[in-house]
């Protein structure tokens, strides 16, 4: 007995110094031992976990894009971080991981929820039945997706709105051409953009034109839905990311979400209250009245729907305008193509290098190995598409922007690349329901302007990351007509 307690002992204490028998080779002990535990990642402390790297200045949650991106060169193609209690938070980087985690989801794909959203939703049932479509879960969310989103993402719907969409742009033009310094310059284009933004959502979801293109037009209700939806995407970010004391005591950055929860619920209900005619023939607005569920869910999908529109097109529109001012090249490809064809290279372009949604969160609901570690079903794994984006290992010269790649001889070898990497709108069942909308009306309205005005910048676009990643400051550009 005593033998074999001996023999045992020194056993352990071989392996406690190291020493590996030859049968015991690198791959089974990896294979053994590699869990979520040994994934790297920045230093955790007990209970604040890896959070405490904002709370001390060395990071900022505004350029958590630049942080994401100093971990992958620093950790390699999976990192860990910890949030509070030490729950671990995963990114990953490779093609093949974001593979397989987008390809393992299910019939209810699981998106982490705004967990701050939930409880105020939750505090206030008399407005609220649940989290709503962004925010719930399982066959509840399920229910929902397909109660809600059938109009929405129905081609019908968006080839019967393309005139309107032609019509508002040529409005946005209008305004661009009026609002110009007598250089051309447009110092405050992030505020037409706002407005350009409002007027399609609300148009699309609410079947009628706002009027917020109207040149000296004072529409508070615009500049409030804007600036509302704004300081609400901001405050997501600093209660997702910040540590989680709102749970317990309303900290600045919760009320600050509450306050603009229930502003953009009462702008979103003064603008059902006044709705007209046309409202009530719109098709998104009459499947949602239609739809069988709660009465409050239907106000509170309206109230998603206009802010997840409002704020992902402005910026979009950004991006792709500062890409393609970088570009006369493209401009001059865009004016010679009668196919809309290039304009639309430019948007996917645009999307694959700067989307404004840079990451897709997912639960896991299965086992998996990611990049050699083995991972189990319901951790949360941020799929860092963006950055994969960017990786010379998947698309030729990754960082630059060339629209060509999507089109005639690389053409099949980008999209085949770009199934689980260009993911602008999510992935699988939970992609937003407003992709395909987006996706045609972005190349119009970049084919309008660009027809009328040669655009070009003179200073660098920086970015920052409210949530979604967007322009930071001041947008300024050159629109000089075209002769
Ligand atoms: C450029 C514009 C837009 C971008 C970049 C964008 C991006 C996204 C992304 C990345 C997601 C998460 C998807 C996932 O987890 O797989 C999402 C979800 C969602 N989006 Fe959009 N979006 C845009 C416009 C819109 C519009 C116009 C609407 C509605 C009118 C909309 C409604 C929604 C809704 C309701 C969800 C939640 C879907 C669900 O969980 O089932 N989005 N969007």
């Amino acid at each position: 007995m005593l033998d074999i307690i001996t023999l045992i002992m020194v056993a352990i204490s071989l392996l406690l110094f190291g020493y590996r028998p030859p049968w015991c080779t690198k791959k089974f002990i990896d294979f053994k031992f590699k869990e979520v535990h040994d994934i790297p990642g920045p230093p955790a402390l007990p209970i604040l976990g890896t959070s405490w790297l904002f709370l001390v200045g060395r990071y900022q949650i505004s350029k958590l894009h630049e942080y994401y991106k100093e971990m992958r060169d620093k950790y390699g193609p999976i990192v860990k971080e910890e949030a509070l209690f030490n729950v671990p938070v995963l990114s990953v980087y490779s093609k093949a991981d974001l593979e397989k985690v987008f390809k393992s989801t299910g019939k209810y794909p699981m998106r982490p929820p705004t967990e701050a959203i939930a409880k105020y939703r939750r505090d206030h049932p008399e407005r609220y039945a649940s989290g709503g479509l962004i925010n719930e879960q399982g066959e509840k969310w399920h229910y929902l997706r397909t109660s809600l989103t059938t109009a929405l993402t129905s081609p019908k719907t968006i080839q019967n709105f393309l005139p309107e969409v032609e019509a508002i742009a040529d409005d946005w033009c209008h305004l661009l051409e009026t609002k110009r310094d007598p250089n051309g310059r447009i110092s405050n284009l992030e505020e037409l953009a706002g407005k350009l933004g409002l007027e399609v959502t609300c148009t699309l979801v609410l079947g009628r034109r706002m009027g917020f293109l109207i040149d000296d037009q004072v529409c508070p209700t615009a500049q409030k839905l804007s600036d509302t939806v704004k300081s609400n995407f901001a405050a997501c970010r600093d209660t997702y990311f910040g540590l989680p004391f709102w749970r317990w005591v309303p900290t600045k950055s919760y009320k600050r979400l509450c306050d603009s929860e229930k502003a953009i619920y009462e702008l979103a209900s003064e603008l059902i209250r006044t709705a007209d005619e046309s409202t009530r023939e719109s098709a998104v607005f009459q499947s949602v009245l239609k739809a069988n569920i709660d009465e409050r869910e239907k106000k509170s999908a309206i109230v998603d729907f206009l802010a997840a529109g409002i704020h992902t097109l402005k910026n979009s529109l950004l991006f792709l305008l500062y890409q393609v001012a970088l570009s006369p090249e493209s401009q001059e490809k865009i004016i010679t193509d009668d196919t809309n064809t290039f304009s639309k290279a430019c948007s996917m372009e645009t999307f694959r290098i700067s989307p404004t949604a840079h990451c897709v969160a997912r639960i896991t609901e299965c086992d998996l190995e990611l990049s050699g570690y083995h991972v189990p079903a319901g951790s949360v794994v941020l799929c860092q598409t963006a950055l994969a984006c960017k990786n010379d290992d998947y698309f030729k010269e990754a960082k630059k922007f060339r629209p060509e790649r999507w089109l005639d001889d690389e053409k099949n070898e980008t999209a085949a690349n770009a199934t689980y990497l260009v993911t602008p709108f999510g992935y699988g069942r939970r992609i937003c329901p407003g992709k395909r909308y987006i996706e045609q009306i972005l190349p119009i309205f970049l084919e309008k302007v660009v027809k009328k005005f040669k655009i070009h910048v003179d200073e660098p676009m920086e970015e920052e990351f409210e949530f979604l990643l967007s322009p930071k400051g001041n947008v300024s550009m050159y629109f000089n007509n075209r002769l």
